[in-house]
């Protein structure tokens, strides 16, 4: 392989050279050597060299010269030998160079025709690099096309929030197109009215497009007017090449330098209807890609179904939350009608009866001693107001202890637990680190009623020996722990959408920016924190 480039280097001038020397050498040396010698046979060094240089004329000048030089060395070359022999020998050495010259002609076209058909085979490979790279290029843009797809797919499925899905879908189709600039306009909630601008937006280098951006934040479109009007109206991708020459393009006449050329903008589709259009832009004027425009279709398409799901989301948040604040309503009518009922029972219906209870008594005492079966009797009807104002105070006390409104939540709870274990024999103590805090009544009201929730199931379900409260409150919320140490309650039941109870705790906890977390471990109890931000 070297000397192959060696002797490619070596220039036809130098063989030519050598080939001249040459022949001057051997002729002299014919000339000088007797007739019998074979010297003429010397010249076929002169074909080789043409062999070498690779040129055919040369060959057959060489061939030429040594058979003519041959000839002169037969007639000048000093005598002596047997002619017959002589001759032979010079016909022989003619013979030798013509066949020599035959053969390197040969390989000559052997070699040419080689270098040729590597040639072609060069000239195929470089055909088929270049259609490989051609299809390598395709293949490689529809992986983009894909990834793109994926991504946003990906981003519709997830829980974000709407703005987020939207700003990483207009941030994924900049980047993917090469694009510096991307706006959402949502189509107003009467449609008659056109497209208003968003705040949903990316950019590249931000402070690049500040005038653009301001002047589009203050530019709502009428259908059919602007880029993004245009698409509002026929529900197809448009592509601008130029928009400060666009004669529809209003936020180009608005500044001297909008600092943008050329847009594009896609439809997001519900079906038929526009409910938005991407607009996207460079400060470049570019020429539309067809490609571009087919992707941005399926895009608008796909984010269309995000956009109906995100409201249907919304719709249903939206109801739930009317339901939670109907719930709440209902609880604080329950509350007003239990605290009215408790005032009526215990002032009005306990106070009849304690006159009642006081008239007997005065009844009784005017009474003759002598009827000890109407003493008897009036003795009952007095025991029985008695219980009867008892069982007043009691009902009063269960629709609402007034201990809450008069001394507050920590009071109202140190009562509960006194009654909870007079009622039960379950032990409970109760630790209060609420120092000086005050809590608002509706909110004592919400935690009270919670924990008298806990008390009942723990009642009814715990089959426990000891409860441990504690009230506590840090810097944005009072929190109130119920633990017990009964059978303890299970994840499927604290996650059980039966456990109705357990629902309307956390609603009521809910309806102050709170919660409820209830842990169970078996056998060893369950703790109920309830957390109720301070407001
Ligand atoms: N302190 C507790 N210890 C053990 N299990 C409990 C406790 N509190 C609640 N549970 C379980 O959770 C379930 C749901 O409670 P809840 O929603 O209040 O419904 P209910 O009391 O009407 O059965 C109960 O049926 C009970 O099995
Ligand atoms: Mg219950």
């Amino acid at each position: 392989m070297e000397q192959e480039t060696k002797i490619k280097k070596d220039s036809f001038l130098t063989y030519l050279v050598t080939g001249l020397i040459l022949s001057g050498l051997i002729f002299v040396a014919d000339t000088q050597i007797a007739l019998g010698v074979a010297s003429g046979m010397l010249y076929v060094v002169l074909v080789i060299l043409g062999l070498m240089a690779r040129n055919r004329p040369f060959i057959l000048y060489a061939a030429v010269l040594g058979s003519v030089l041959n000839a002169v060395g037969f007639l000048v070359s000093p005598s002596g030998g047997e002619w017959g022999a002589v001759v032979a020998n010079r016909l022989l050495a003619v013979f030798t160079i013509w066949m020599t010259a035959v053969l390197c002609l040969i390989v000559l076209r052997a070699e040419e025709s080689q270098r040729s058909d590597n040639d072609k085979l060069e000239e195929k490979i470089k055909d088929r690099t270049g259609r490989v790279q051609e299809t390598n290029e395709l293949l490689n843009a529809e992986i983009a096309h894909s990834k793109l797809i994926k991504s946003i797919a990906v981003a519709s499925n997830e829980t974000r929030a709407i703005g987020e899905t939207l700003r990483f879908c207009i941030r994924q189709v900049c980047e993917f197109a090469g694009w510096p600039l991307g706006h959402l306009y949502l189509t107003a909630e009467n449609p008659s009215e056109g497209l208003v601008p968003t705040p949903f937006w990316y950019v590249e280098e931000p402070g690049q497009f500040d005038t653009f951006q301001e002047i589009t934040r203050e530019t709502p479109l009428d259908a059919g007017v602007g880029l993004p009007g245009r698409v509002l109206v026929s529900g197809e991708p448009a592509w601008i090449i130029d928009v400060t020459k666009d004669a529809n393009f209003p936020r180009a006449q608005l500044a001297q330098d909008i600092g943008i050329k050329a847009g594009f903008a896609f439809p997001i589709l519900i079906g038929r209807r526009v409910v938005g259009v991407m607009e996207f832009f460079s400060p470049k004027a570019v020429e539309p890609d067809q490609q571009v425009l087919d992707i941005m279709a399926q895009i608008g398409t796909q984010l269309g179904r995000v956009l109906e799901r995100k409201q249907a989301h919304g719709e249903s948040e939206r109801t739930q939350d009317q339901l939670r604040k109907l719930y709440h309503r209902l609880e604080q009518v329950r509350e007003e009608e239990r605290t009215r009922t408790a005032r009526e029972v215990h002032d009005h219906l306990g106070q009849v009866l304690t006159t009642i209870k006081l008239e007997l008594s005065l009844l009784r005492n005017k009474l003759s001693h002598d009827n000890p079966v109407i003493q008897k009797a009036a003795e009952q009807l007095i025991e029985m107001s008695d219980d009867a104002i008892q069982s007043v105070k009691k009902i009063s006390m269960d629709l609402r202890p007034p201990i809450l409104d008069d001394l507050g939540i920590a009071e109202a709870i140190v009562w509960q637990v006194k009654e909870f274990t007079s009622r039960t024999g379950i032990k409970c103590k109760f630790e209060d680190e609420l120092d000086d805090f005050e809590l608002d009544q509706e909110r004592a009201t919400t935690l009270f009623r919670i924990f008298q929730e806990t008390l009942t199931n723990i009642v009814r379900h715990a089959e426990a020996t000891e409860v441990c409260v504690k009230l506590s409150h840090g810097d944005e919320t009072v929190s109130l722990k119920v633990q017990d140490n009964g059978c303890g309650i299970l994840p499927s039941q604290v996650a059980s959408l039966r456990s109705l109870g357990l629902l309307g705790m956390r609603e009521r906890a809910m309806a102050w920016g709170g919660n409820v977390l209830i842990n169970g471990t078996p056998n060893s109890g369950t703790t109920v924190n309830i957390n109720i931000q301070k407001g």
